[in-house]
């Protein structure tokens, strides 16, 4: 039965969940903490982060949570032998607590794969919408390490934990995903009436009491992240309808949709988190203001540089939890969305959904392996550069060093991931003089010249190394010494 609702499901639920759900805010205020601006421009160098969406719906290689809330979008249609009726399919659903059991989780195994591809931060959804809790939080026993779920009895059974743990030992920045709404929750999703869609099913106003437990629950969760498990460098709360009214943007379709102000006093959980960990980036993705401290563009890539810090989160396969035999990007597509990304002086947060035994599948792995292979020639490029103008020419992107004395001309291969050089690039403004040197990151032995004219740069490149290039993978970079 398990297998024959994996099927179905994976057919269905391959899709991404729609990116326009999180349009980008634009009234973005700068920290003032002089801790939250350190962390924040250390990880701005960072560039590429490991993003995992993992809890019992793994199981069903379902969407992650969205088919238990009562909304007719394609992203929640429910699947299997209990989609007929809503209340079996959540029960069901509920239920794949009691068969969680990852005997394969080893997160050291992943953090060294995320480790050897560049990547140098992570994000760990410690609980999404539905509510199940991949810590060992005191609040609910719907968790991990409760005696429902089969993998409580392992000494590893605090995924969150080790996770993090593993990580930070490999010298990641560590980031905890937490989903501010949570569909299993009572005073969230108030059994006394059916929830209609994913926003609060009561109305705080009027029963002031239950949001106020409701308020309590979560800070008491995010405190428990924010005490128990080591240096958490960024708190990422999903879920932005749970927010003032106040802050609605009415020019934003789903956000006209919220009924209800749904405060969880942000103030109080930013205070609380950074006194525990100093400089905490807090990331209230969509929300704007003050707890936004950077901007989270879903599934694309912005088309200019940002103002403010960013990150794109973008699935390797088709979504963003694991559903069997997906469709992975392949190798070159991922390389040139980080060149792309990190030329709008943005970060790429990489996403995989670990299996329900708890590993990546091998396709996951070698994708990783690969854009590592490219990151050892090319990692000089990618970390600490900042935007350079005009960003991407045709198959040419620029970034810089930020002393500004070293320009990076990417040039990326085709489609098909063939490399083909140009017999010059024109590189607009810069001025080469004596001193200006030039290197092939795939060649640094080869002499090439750069010459000025009529207000840029010609960079020549000898047809030795167009045949050399055939050879060389994704993209290949110049690196100009100003
Ligand atoms: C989308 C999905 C959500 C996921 C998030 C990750 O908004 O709806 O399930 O966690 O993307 O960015």
């Amino acid at each position: 039965m398990k297998r024959i609702f994996c099927i179905i499901s994976c057919c269905v639920f391959s899709l991404v969940v729609a990116a326009q759900e999180h349009e980008m805010s634009t009234n973005y205020i700068r920290p003032t903490d002089p801790l939250v601006l350190e962390k924040l421009d250390h990880w701005q160098d960072l560039k590429f982060g490991l993003f995992m969406h993992w809890g019992t719906y793994s199981q069903w290689g379902v969407v992650e949570s969205w088919s238990i809330c009562p909304e007719d979008e394609g992203w929640t249609q429910r699947r299997g032998p209990y989609a007929a009726n809503y209340n079996d399919y959540k029960k069901a659903y509920e239920n794949l607590q009691t068969t969680f059991n990852p005997t394969r989780f080893d997160p050291a195994k992943w953090a060294a794969a995320a480790k050897d591809a560049g990547m140098k931060y992570v994000v760990l959804t410690t609980k999404h919408h539905d509510g199940f809790c991949m810590f060992d939080t005191k609040e609910t026993d719907y968790k991990v390490t409760s005696g429902k779920t089969p993998f409580s009895t392992s000494p590893r059974s605090n995924i969150a934990k080790e996770v993090f743990d593993a990580f930070r030992k490999d010298g990641f920045m560590i980031g905890a995903y937490f989903s501010k709404p949570d569909w299993h929750e009572p005073n969230y999703w108030w059994p006394y009436f059916p929830p209609k869609d994913r926003n609060v099913n009561y109305d705080p106003k009027k029963y002031p009491e239950k949001w106020a437990a409701f308020k309590k629950f979560t800070y008491n969760q995010i405190q428990e992240l924010m005490t128990g498990y080591g240096s958490v460098d960024i708190l990422w709360l999903d879920g932005g309808w749970v927010r003032p009214f106040s802050t609605i943007d009415p020019k934003i379709d789903w956000q006209r949709t919220i009924p209800y102000d749904q405060d969880i006093d942000m103030a109080g959980i930013a205070k609380m988190g950074r006194t525990y960990q100093p400089g905490l980036v807090v990331v209230d993705r969509s929300v704007g203001g003050e707890f936004e401290n950077y901007v989270t563009p879903e599934q694309t890539i912005p088309a200019k540089p940002l103002a403010f810090p960013w990150e794109s989160c973008i699935t390797m396969g088709g979504s963003w939890s694991y559903v069997p035999g997906d469709t992975y990007k392949p190798t070159n597509e991922l390389v040139h969305m980080l060149v792309r990304i990190i030329s709008r002086g943005g970060n790429f947060l990489l996403n995989i959904g670990p299996s329900p035994e708890g590993d990546f599948s091998d396709t996951a792995y070698s994708r990783l392996k690969e854009i590592g292979q490219w990151m050892k020639v090319h990692g000089e490029a990618v970390y600490g550069t900042i935007p350079f103008a005009p960003y991407e020419q045709g198959n040419v992107v620029y970034v810089q060093s930020k002393d500004k004395k070293i320009l990076y001309a990417y040039v990326l291969s085709n489609k098909e991931g063939h490399l083909e050089l140009p017999a010059q690039i024109v590189v607009p403004g810069i001025t080469a003089n004596k001193k200006t040197k030039v290197i092939c990151l795939d060649a640094p032995a080869l002499k090439l010249k750069l010459v000025n004219k009529d207000g840029a740069a010609i960079l020549h490149l000898p047809e030795t190394l167009a045949n050399r290039a055939a050879s060389f993978r994704y993209a290949t970079t110049f690196k100009i010494i100003l």
